[in-house]
This record gives C-alpha cells, sequence and structure tokens, in this order.
C-alpha cells in the first residue's frame, strides 16, 4: 500500500517520541511504497526566523535518516521542493469552506495563543487545506498521524469526497493509520506528565543526548519509597514509566523486566536502564554525527527524493487542473 505522511520540523527529538511514534513510522518502509517529507511549508506558519527554519528542516532529514529511515526504501524530500503541493492547494481552496476550517481544533488552539486577533495569520487557518494538498497529490491508501491531525484526516477524506463527486472520480480517500496504544512515556522529573520538552530540558531523555547526560537524567530520576521493583501504573507511576522504557528498548515483557529485578532495587534498575539506554541510542547518535559531517550526502538523498515525488504530484497536479478545467 502507498503512504504518506508530514513530519514537522521542530526540534530535538525525545524518547517518547521515538518510542511513541517514529519507531512505528519508520518500520512502515519495510511493508510499504512510503513518501515522506519535511513539512517546512507548514513550519512557516509559525516559524519566523529563515536561518532557523532552513537549519530545523535540514536538522530534521539529518535525524530521521540517523533513526533508520532508508531512502533505498522509502522516498524523503523537503515538501517545499515540490511546488504541485502549493498548486493543488489551492485547487482545493475553492472547496473548503471556512466554517470547517475554522471548527479544526488545532486552529483554534494555535489562533486563540495569538494575542491580537486580528493578526491570526491566515497560514493557520489554511493549514489543514495544505496538509490535504500534500496527501491527496500521491494518491494514498493510508497516512499514518498523531492522534491529534486526525481531525485534519477527516477534513482531507471530505475533500477527496468533495472533489469526486463534483469533478469525477480522482482521488482515493485515504485511511489514517494513528499507532495502536502507542507506548506513552512519561517524564523522568514528574511521572505523571507526559514526557515532553514544554515541562523543561530534565524532563525528556533526548535521543542523541551524550552518554554521560543521560546517565544523569536516569540516576536522578524521581522514584518512590517502596523496596522492591514492581509493574503499578496507578500507584507506582515512576518504577512503572521506568521499566516501560526498560522493556521496549529490550524487547521483553515488563513481566520479564520485573522478574530480571526482583530482589534487586532502585539503584541496579537505573544503572542497567542506563546502560541499556546509552547502547541503544548510541548507534543513533554515530548515524547522526556522520550525517551531519556529509551535507552534500544529506542534500543528495533529499534530491533524489524530491526527483521521484516530482513526477507522481505533477501527474495528479494535472489530472486536477484537467479536471477543473484550467488545463
Ligand atoms: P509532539 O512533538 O509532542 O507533537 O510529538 C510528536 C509525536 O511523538 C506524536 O505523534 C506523539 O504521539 C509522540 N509523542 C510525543 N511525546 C510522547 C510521549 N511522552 N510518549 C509517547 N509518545 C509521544
Ligand atoms: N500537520 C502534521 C503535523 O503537525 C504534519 C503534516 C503536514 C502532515 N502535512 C502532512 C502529516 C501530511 C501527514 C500528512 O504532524
Amino acid at each position: 500500500m502507498r503512504i504518506v505522511s508530514g513530519i514537522q520540523p521542530s526540534g530535538e527529538l525525545h524518547l517518547g517520541n521515538y518510542l511513541g511514534a517514529i519507531k512505528q513510522f519508520i518500520a512502515l518502509q519495510e511493508q510499504h511504497e512510503c513518501f515522506f517529507f519535511i513539512a517546512d511549508l507548514h513550519a512557516l506558519t509559525e516559524s519566523s526566523d529563515p536561518d532557523e527554519l532552513r537549519q530545523r528542516t535540514h536538522q530534521a532529514a539529518v535525524d530521521y535518516l540517523a533513526l533508520g529511515l532508508d531512502p533505498q526504501k522509502a522516498t524523503l524530500f523537503v515538501q517545499s521542493q515540490i511546488p504541485a503541493h502549493s498548486e493543488l492547494m489551492w485547487l482545493l481552496t475553492a472547496l473548503t469552506p471556512v466554517g470547517e476550517l475554522e471548527r479544526m481544533t488545532q486552529y483554534k488552539d494555535k489562533a486563540a495563543a495569538v494575542k491580537k486577533q486580528e493578526l491570526v495569520n491566515a497560514g493557520l487557518l489554511n493549514y489543514p487545506i495544505l496538509m490535504a494538498a500534500d496527501i491527496l497529490i500521491y494518491k494514498p491508501q493510508a497516512v499514518p498521524v498523531g492522534e491529534d491531525q486526525k481531525q485534519h484526516l477527516e477534513l482531507t477524506r471530505n475533500l477527496a469526497e468533495r472533489f469526486n463527486g463534483r469533478f469525477g472520480e480522482t482521488f482515493p480517500v485515504p485511511e489514517p493509520l494513528i499507532p495502536k496504544t502507542g507506548a506513552r512515556i512519561m517524564s523522568l522529573a514528574d511521572p505523571k506528565k507526559k514526557m515532553s520538552k514544554s515541562n523543561g530540558e530534565e524532563n525528556v531523555i533526548g535521543i542523541f543526548d551524550a552518554p554521560e547526560l543521560i546517565e544523569k537524567k536516569v540516576k536522578r530520576a524521581v522514584t518512590d519509597s517502596y523496596k522492591t521493583i514492581t509493574y503499578d501504573p496507578k500507584r507506582r507511576p515512576a518504577v512503572t514509566n521506568l521499566i516501560d522504557i526498560y522493556s521496549l528498548l529490550s524487547e521483553q515483557k515488563p513481566a520479564d523486566v520485573v522478574r530480571h529485578f526482583s530482589g534487586k532495587g532502585y539503584g541496579d534498575l537505573k544503572s542497567e536502564l542506563a546502560a541499556l539506554l546509552i547502547e541503544k541510542l548510541a548507534p543513533f547518535r554515530e548515524r547522526r554525527e556522520m550525517l551531519l559531517q556529509s551535507r552534500a550526502h544529506v542534500t543528495a538523498v533529499l534530491e533524489q527524493g524530491a526527483k521521484r515525488a516530482h513526477g507522481i504530484a505533477n501527474d495528479t497536479l494535472h489530472e486536477a487542473q484537467r479536471r477543473m478545467g484550467i488545463r
């Protein structure tokens, strides 16, 4: 099946991002024809510094390649390099009621955060139409997204149906692929909160953190006053989170991890967990270092990807243009 998804160039990735989303996302390349792109045009609706945006876009490509995205298996490119996305978006604006855009929760949240309402930029409102164009232009069967993007995908499906109804069968209606009960990794400093950078650097383990830093963060992780290691999400969220991380990284069931630590204490759990994290994350860190040294290689990968995407995207754009009477 064909799969399309966009990646926000949003900065340093953490363990929650990896175990909760990216790992499953990259695994799709083994079974499916994948088109993955860095959504720099979407980032424009929030970012203001051009150099920073350029840097983040490149960094996002480097990070995904470091984490295992294989350009031999999946097509990786930068959204803005395929102008057909923006062109199809314009065609789709004519089919999108403003009311439908105003109902999007992401729009409502982001618009509410802008101090002067008259300064809410139209990009925030039109964001889901571009996303629909990103998707429909490759005629995929499925789109892997997080729960928060489900509503945008619903709009994409509506647009596909509306277009097909008005102008004839053109776009397959894509299905959302929401990771099933994706692991929820909690903060090491406050296990009642999701691991997230917005709560501060001490709450997250960065995928590319240096070994010493990983060790320090794991050592400082909050625990509780029980003596033994048991799995109990309700009463012992802190130790349960550490067991979950250990379990996902070592690919053992939580019960087996608990058995492994029977008769041992927090000191053992923390030092073994730190060692495991360092061991599992080291290859990502090394690959990232290499990729950062070879900018030309990464640029070539993105150019290759864009070349592959370009042909398909243009064919679909031309088809849509013909159907709408402008070609
Ligand atoms: P964000 O940058 O917070 O929007 O997250 C990007 C993706 O990572 C989303 O699809 C989330 O499902 C996933 N994610 C973020 N934080 C966590 C977490 N603490 N545990 C599991 N998954 C997470
Ligand atoms: N809006 C998505 C996000 O914030 C990124 C994105 C842009 C996307 N275009 C897409 C995801 C197309 C899936 C398909 O995560």
